[in-house]
């Protein structure tokens, strides 16, 4: 109940009358108040007024499962969530929830976490109050090769929250980063569990800067945080309700075609690294060419500079220009 009468209080331009409250849950008018207080005091700004009811005129920044709840206007991305104050690391909290059977779309949210995961076993740092830490529960029914695809999924649908809510210009560095005014604002970690040939769930984690002013000194030079670029303190609970919006969206355009064909488009049009320099660092060898887009299947096009065209599924991208780092 407490989660619907916020919802009803944000979706109403006026009062809402306690009556009507009543009528809604079929409770009393003081289990209505009693709720009202409780949102009080969690943060929740709640003008009551006889005679007229109830209005809310601000909210907390907080992530919790009514807040995100309230929020959500989605069909499966979030139906379930589950919120941390700390945790290890949302992408193993997902991980664990997917092996206990927790339905597709399971949402993990965390204000803060002690062992967040980057990639290639680096650590991402996630202090209290200040970062969106995320992570999606998901069991698609596609050959476990295709999965690594749904990593662009997210970064399109994190770009697009971000631009959507925030009015700022968010691009990808190909194929996970989200970027903005060259720095970069939040990474992606996709993990799989599988079986030879199937997927059991794949966890696609997010972790976005968002009012953090200040960063460690080895990524002081190339991080920022969405508070640094709008110069305004962000609600985390909204940007993440936008997000979701645009990753169900996204990813059902993905699941018709099991591949980024429906997207490549929009891609295209926020990938930083097209027709720019970028060095390929590969197990193999290193060189360096103009990347020209992605293929249907997500891997980034090189063109090296004897005029062939590679196909790059995996490898350290590194990318001149975009971080400032040549
Ligand atoms: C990167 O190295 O760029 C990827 C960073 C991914 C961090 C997110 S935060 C939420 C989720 N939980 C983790 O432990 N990692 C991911």
């Amino acid at each position: 109940m407490k989660t619907e009468i916020l919802r009803l209080l944000r979706e109403s331009d006026s009062f809402v009358s306690g009556q009507q409250l009543c009528e809604q849950f079929q409770v009393s008018r003081t289990a209505v108040w009693k709720v009202i207080k409780q949102l009080q005091e969690e943060g929740y700004q709640i003008e009551a007024v006889r005679n007229k009811g109830y209005r809310i005129t601000g909210s907390p920044d907080v992530m919790t499962e009514e807040e995100l709840t309230s929020l959500l206007d989605t069909r499966w991305a979030g139906k379930h969530i589950s919120y941390f104050d700390t945790t290890d690391s949302t992408n193993n909290q997902a991980k664990a929830m997917g092996d206990a059977g927790a339905p597709h779309g399971t949402l993990v949210v965390a204000d803060r976490q002690d062992a967040g995961k980057g990639r290639r076993g680096r650590v991402w740092s996630t202090p209290p109050g200040g970062s969106i830490a995320m992570s999606i529960l998901l069991r698609p029914d596609i050959e476990p090769s295709k999965a690594p695809m749904l990593t662009l999924v997210m970064a399109m649908a994190v770009a697009e929250g971000i631009s959507q809510t925030e009015k700022l210009d968010a691009g990808i560095k190909w194929p996970n980063d989200i970027v903005l005014s060259k720095k970069k604002v939040c990474g992606i970690l996709t993990e799989m569990s599988t079986e030879i040939t199937c997927i059991n769930h794949v966890v696609i984690g997010a972790g976005i800067n968002v009012n953090l002013t200040e960063f460690p000194e080895e990524i002081a030079k190339t991080a920022t945080s969405l508070r640094i670029e709008k110069g305004e303190v962000i609600k985390r609970s909204e940007l993440i309700a936008a997000i979701m919006k645009r990753f169900e969206y996204r990813y059902e355009q993905f699941m018709q075609t099991e591949d980024l064909s429906l997207m490549q488009e929009d891609y295209h049009s926020i990938l930083l690294n097209r027709e720019k320099k970028v060095r390929i660092l590969s197990p193999k060898e290193e060189y360096d060419g103009v990347a020209l887009g992605i293929n249907e299947k997500g891997e980034l096009l090189v063109r090296r500079e004897n005029g062939s065209v590679e196909e790059i599924f995996s490898g350290e991208v590194s990318v001149r220009g975009i971080y400032g780092y040549v």
